[in-house]
């Protein structure tokens, strides 16, 4: 932020953070982006959304939502991340774009078995999601 700061004297920077494997934690990143958009008087728009966080999981571990906990960041948690940002994309002035990072490896995978480990129910936009567990078949 500094160097941006630096090259761009009207840069206008601010750091949140948001845990990806948490709907909480994506939608209160929600509420504090959009506040801040609001406080700086900043247009109410998104014009960039490059989804690269992501995590290799050496073990087996769900959410607290419960899912797989790479599925739960890596694509759940991107997707969620974009479909609460969806508006702010749509109210762009210009075309937004949004980008996803993703790696060769699934090339690699030629066979997985899923099973359903848990099924939770938790709120979501004033409607329900079900969340599933998932992990390979020893
Ligand atoms: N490195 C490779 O060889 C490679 C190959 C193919 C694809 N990719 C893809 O490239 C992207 C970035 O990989 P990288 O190599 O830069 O990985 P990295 O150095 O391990 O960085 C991953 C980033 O994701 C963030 N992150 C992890 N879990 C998160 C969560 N629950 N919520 C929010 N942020 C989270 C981490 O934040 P913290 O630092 O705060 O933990 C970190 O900044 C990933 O999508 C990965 O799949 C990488």
């Amino acid at each position: 932020m500094e160097d941006t700061e630096r090259r761009n004297k009207n840069a206008h920077l601010k750091c949140f953070q948001v845990d990806l494997s948490s709907f909480q934690s994506i939608l209160k990143f929600k509420g504090s982006f959009q506040q801040w958009l609001m406080d700086s008087d900043l247009h109410s728009s998104v014009q960039l959304l490059i989804n690269n966080a992501g995590i290799l999981a050496t073990t087996f571990r769900l959410t607290a939502e419960g899912y797989d906990q790479m599925m739960g960041t890596n694509y759940i948690g991107a997707f969620s991340l974009t479909k609460v940002l969806l508006p702010l994309l749509e109210n762009s002035p210009v075309p937004a774009r949004i980008v996803n990072v993703t790696s060769f490896t699934h090339r690699s995978v030629e066979d997985m078995e899923v099973s359903l480990l848990i099924h939770v129910a938790i709120p979501w936009d004033n409607e329900k999601v079900r969340g599933s567990g998932f992990k390979s078949m020893e």
